[in-house]
């Protein structure tokens, strides 16, 4: 039995949330500058993509650039941006056919004027579509939406159109980049590395992690599926005991 076919559809996360790690090692093991391992990164996030739709998963989040990497060579940080105009422009068309609805998260102020071009006519394009919904973080760090959501519910409070007491979990994720996206069941990190750099803080309080030794750049439909059955061999369980989760099913 294919891994595709022992997933249990009824169980798969709604949303998976990727850290793509790893770009610039694989492109060192090939003899080749950083820039060739993010370029073969975009056949990964093609793959990703397809599994999840197979999969059946809502979300598919993938931290593509974070406000830390622009402190990385300047060629290195042009040739990204060049990238990500250049994929999303070239890939648009295919995603608007298979149905994706394509935004971001993060500051896409920020961002070179080409890509948030880009980006808006991407937004715009797939806006109506039914299917997938595919995040792009971008110049996105937890700690700057987590600052600007105290800022802005400090300002409510401090006008008197909310009440202190009435700050809650609720309120905080509703002032989050990720408002109104259910918050990632898996976190997968790629290339080895068991960090979480900054991604998705107040999102993957109870999210699952799966890291893999696999560089980006390799990355297939097959190692989504390994990590979606890894999910589904834990047991989740929100601050309970496992006998009181039996009793619930
Ligand atoms: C991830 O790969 C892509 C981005 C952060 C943009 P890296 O570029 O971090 O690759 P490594 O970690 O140096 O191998
Ligand atoms: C995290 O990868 C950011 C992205 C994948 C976009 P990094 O390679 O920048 O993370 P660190 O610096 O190794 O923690
Ligand atoms: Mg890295």
């Amino acid at each position: 039995m294919s891994l595709l076919h022992k997933i249990n559809r009824d169980t798969a996360p709604r949303h998976i949330a990727i850290i793509m790690d790893g770009n610039g090692r694989w492109a060192q093991q090939q003899g080749e500058d950083r820039l060739f391992g993010h370029n073969f990164g975009v056949e990964a996030v093609r793959e990703t993509l397809k599994a999840a739709q197979e999969i059946g998963v809502e979300y598919l989040t993938l931290y593509a650039f974070s406000t830390e990497n622009w402190n990385r060579p300047k060629e290195e940080v042009d040739g990204l941006m060049d990238l990500l105009v250049r994929t999303i422009s070239g890939e648009v068309e295919e995603l608007h056919e298979s149905n994706v609805i394509i935004s971001s998260i993060g500051d896409t102020e920020g961002l070179p004027t080409s890509c948030k071009e880009e980006l808006e006519a991407a937004f715009e394009r797939t806006k109506n579509n039914t299917g997938i919904n595919l995040i792009l973080a971008l110049n996105y760090s937890a700690k700057w939406e987590l600052i600007r959501a105290t800022k802005q519910i400090a300002r409510l409070v401090k006008s008197g159109e909310i009440e202190l007491d009435q700050v809650d979990d609720d309120m905080m994720a509703s002032m989050l980049s990720t408002r109104g996206i259910p918050d990632p069941e898996l976190l997968i990190r790629t290339s080895g590395e068991n960090r979480v750099s900054n991604f998705l803080l107040w999102q993957i309080a109870y999210a699952e992690f799966h890291f893999t030794e696999v560089l980006w750049p390799d990355f297939k439909r097959e190692h989504l599926y390994k990590a979606v059955l890894d999910y589904q061999s834990r047991e989740r369980r929100f601050g309970l005991v496992s006998a009181q989760l039996e009793k619930n099913t």
